[in-house]
């Protein structure tokens, strides 16, 4: 056994303070190892992993597929300059366009842009909207968009806006959900709209299901690009290739928007990310407009043709929808949870007035369970798009004594 796993977690957490910035806060655990949906922290105790690195393992820890295939193209070629490609990158590039495209001509329209990252994408995507010859963007509150100075100027929460200002970009911030208000603040000088069809950060918020198809109407009439943040939705976390292709939320031609950025579970855990953009829009970013070292890595493409691959061979969309009805039924069961929204393995849920999110987290953890609260009344579940139904019956079966525990923490 490596040094590191018989380190204690008071060990860790102390170097881990005393070596790396202060912007997380005190880690909740230190965590060893991971397979399928189970982590398991530096003194051994095992977790059922809810969160996923928030929507990223894909595939769950250590899965074969992934595991062979970054082993087997970093063996082969692990880095080149974008002076050069590679066969992954081409391959990833062609499989995305003909993911996000709405027809096979449209296919041929569409281009890919590779980054490291969410906020990378969006940078990526926000630069090709400027050379549309327009700078305002529509962006909606509760948005969560990344944390560079772009994706920032895009992301509506105040407390991590206003310490950076200013910010770039003339940036209007509409209510999510509403296709009036879209409709009032777009003109002719939007250069793009932005809106993750369903908003992950701020507690997995699920817009009317004609939404997107009327803010792709709205686009259209002002020649403004629809530009859709799938980082945490896309790669089948929701049950669909990409969100907005749910039956549940629109029709996906009448949703097709011009613009669609990927990061999070496209490459199961390898940093990864795609600004992809189709029809006019695949062609405003121009050769010396932007630029990268690492996008586009032959590792990171490899890494992610296999979860493409995955969850196609192993039908992991329709195993998303089945594990997810599962999971958001257990979780309406309980009376302490007020409302439950499911899209796939994306859950949201609202806690009765009195319970703390973040103590039912701390509960959970002490269970040996892995869950997230990204605002103080709500928790969110991302878990690897592999959960097994045993994974879930094992929350469900703990959750009335982690709600039981957590109950009357809030405090005045
Ligand atoms: C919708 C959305 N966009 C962008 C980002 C930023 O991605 P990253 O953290 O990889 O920069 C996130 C991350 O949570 C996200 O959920």
């Amino acid at each position: 056994m490596a040094d590191h796993a018989r380190q204690n977690q008071q060990e860790w957490t102390q170097r881990y303070t005393g070596a790396v910035m202060n912007t997380f806060g005190t880690p909740k655990l230190v965590l060893a190892r991971g397979k399928g949906a189970r982590v398991w922290d530096a003194d051994g105790k095992e977790y059922v992993d809810l969160l996923g690195g928030i929507a990223v393992n894909a595939l769950g820890h250590a899965h074969p597929a992934l595991v062979d295939a970054v082993t087997a193209q970093l063996q082969t070629l692990g880095h080149i300059s974008n002076f050069f490609a590679s066969e992954p990158q081409v391959e990833l590039a062609e499989r995305l366009c003909r993911m996000v495209a709405s027809s096979f001509e449209a296919a041929g329209e569409t281009r890919v842009f590779f980054t490291n990252s969410g906020a990378e994408a969006n940078e990526a995507a926000f630069k090709l909207t400027r050379r549309t010859g327009r700078t305002h963007i529509v962006a909606t509150e509760g948005a969560f968009h990344g944390r560079t100075m772009g994706a920032l100027a895009l992301t509506s929460k105040e407390a991590y806006r206003t310490p950076f200002e200013p910010l770039p970009g003339e940036v209007t911030f509409v209510p999510y959900g509403d296709a009036e208000a879209l409709a009032a603040a777009v003109t002719d000088a939007t250069a793009a709209v932005i809106i993750e069809p369903v908003q992950g950060e701020a507690g997995v918020i699920i817009p009317p299901a004609d939404y997107l198809a009327q803010a792709r109407h709205i686009t259209t009439a002002h020649g403004a690009l629809l530009w859709l943040d799938e980082i945490q939705t896309g790669i089948g976390r929701t049950g669909t290739w990409l969100a907005h292709h749910n039956d549940d939320l629109t029709d996906p031609l009448s949703a097709a928007p011009d613009i669609v950025t990927l990061a999070k579970g496209l490459a199961g855990g390898i940093p990864i990310g795609a600004c992809v953009a189709t029809g006019r829009a695949a062609t405003l970013l121009e050769p010396g407009n932007h630029g990268t070292t690492f996008g586009g890595n032959p590792v990171a493409a490899a890494a992610a043709l296999a979860v493409l691959d995955t969850i196609e061979k192993d039908d992991l969309l329709s195993h998303v929808a089945a594990v997810g009805a599962r999971l958001a039924e257990g979780l309406a069961r309980e009376p302490q949870i007020t409302e439950v929204r499911c899209a796939g393995l994306l859950i949201g849920v609202d806690l009765a007035d009195g319970i703390d999110s973040a103590a039912v987290t701390a509960a959970a953890l002490e269970a040996g369970f892995i869950i997230n609260n990204p605002t103080p009344s709500r928790l969110r579940f991302a878990p690897p798009l592999v959960l097994t139904d045993d994974d879930v019956d094992a929350f469900l079966s703990a959750l009335p004594g982690i709600l039981d525990a957590a109950e009357g923490t809030v405090t005045a």
